[in-house]
């Protein structure tokens, strides 16, 4: 009696995911391996990757494009939250893997099978992300992690593949473990695990180096309704279309490369390097028109919820209670988030030079020094005896 009789495995085409379709057979007892590799935008050749998984003993193998999705449900949610964890990494992995999971479920039910099964290994975010999504969209199933337990080295790895006709990989592969999609890249491992180390510049794919990147500033103007962002420069664009775009536009000016140290659930410090262009300007974009369009109480208030947010993403509770309350909350704060930022990309840096939107609660009248100034400046001094009475009180007493 095998662990599972029929099995979906989320597939990306490499030797790890490859490998487990033989050793889920062999090894385990599983029957059926239905494979299902994700569009996320990464860019990479997916049929190729679909041949590979029947070549490699799947049964069925299963390309799905969820681009869309990827944008419109989980980066635009994570734009509205102002989600950057520990302040920076704006969660293009951590955003993919509960739609990998959704669509690894409704494959599952589909097919009738009775396991899930993915490539990741027992020390990263991943794992977790992908064993609580499916668990919170089907408690039902099984997740199978043969990565976590195999306990074989990449060289052991290989050579298992082999006997099962998984050729190795033709060219010397990357020294780097890289996860890639529509919202950026996380390049981890090789040389970039000393932290003392500059990164190559050979690992950058989507922003330029300095040396490289225009001498002229280029303007930006982001339009957002409703706390999502809809136009570039007054033209209005699809959603993949806008990310993609944006990629282009603020990478070439080497806008987006995060370099960190950060602390992953399962305890472990690790040294990430990330590129996300459009993200990174994206999230300054719309918190800098939350701070024209949102009153100080809640402005402030939302920080908070946000932080709370982006762990709860980063931690792999998308599909938690506490994220969907979450959730309401951020939209009804969204209502009259509309407008448009004006941003300077230049060498590095997007500094954010213009604002204005129909709901602005900037009132020229009362903030001008101006002589046209409105605001009753006799009023202040009641206002402030009220306001500093608790302190007077308290420095009058005792000592
Ligand atoms: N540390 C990031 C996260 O947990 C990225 C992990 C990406 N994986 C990789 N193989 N580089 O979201």
């Amino acid at each position: 009696m095998g662990r599972a009789k029929k099995v979906v495995l989320a597939y990306s085409g490499g030797v790890d995911t490859s490998v487990c379709i033989p050793y889920l057979k062999q090894e385990w007892g599983v029957e059926e391996v239905i494979t299902l590799a994700a569009d996320l935008g990464q860019g990479d050749e997916l049929e190729p990757v679909r041949e590979k998984a029947l070549k490699s003993g799947a049964s069925e193998s299963l390309v799905v494009d969820v681009k869309d999705s990827f944008v419109k449900d989980y980066a635009f949610a994570a734009i509205q939250a102002n989600a950057l964890y520990e302040n920076r990494y704006p969660l293009g992995t951590a955003l993919a893997r509960p739609l990998i999971a959704k669509i690894l479920v409704e494959v599952a039910e589909k097919y009738g099978a009775d396991a899930i099964a993915h490539g990741c290994t027992g020390k990263g975010n991943d794992q977790v992300r992908f064993d609580v999504s499916c668990t919170a969209l089907n408690p039902n199933l099984k997740i199978l992690a043969p990565a976590r337990e195999w306990g074989m080295s990449r060289e052991e790895t290989i050579a298992y593949g082999e006997k099962f006709g998984i050729p190795a990989p033709v060219k010397k592969s990357s020294p780097y473990s890289i996860d890639k999609n529509l919202l950026g890249r996380s390049i981890e491992a090789g040389v970039l695990e000393d932290p003392k180390f500059e990164p190559p510049e050979e690992i950058y794919e989507m922003t330029k180096a300095i040396v490289d990147t225009p001498n002229e500033p280029e303007y930006l103007e982001i339009g957002f309704t409703r706390g999502i962002p809809t136009t570039i420069n007054g033209t209005p664009k699809a959603p993949v279309q806008l990310i993609q775009e944006l990629n282009q536009i603020v990478g070439s000016h080497g806008i987006g490369r995060i370099d960190m140290i950060e602390n992953r659930l399962v305890g472990i410090k690790s040294r990430e390097i990330y590129e996300s262009p459009a993200m990174v300007v994206l999230i300054n974009a719309h918190r800098d028109l939350e701070s024209l369009t949102l009153t100080a109480d809640v402005s402030q208030y939302k920080r908070g919820i946000e932080e709370t947010y982006t762990k709860l993403v980063y931690n792999g509770l998308w599909y938690s209670p506490l994220k969907a309350a979450l959730d309401a909350f951020v939209q009804k704060t969204q209502e009259r988030v509309s407008g448009v930022v004006r941003i300077k990309l230049f060498k590095g840096n997007a500094t954010i030079v213009g604002r204005w939107s129909d709901n602005s609660l900037y009132t020229p009248d009362l903030a001008t020094y101006g002589a046209e100034d409105q605001f009753d400046h006799k009023a202040a001094e009641g206002f402030i005896y009220v306001w500093g009475l608790p302190t007077r009180i308290w420095a009058q007493t005792g000592k």
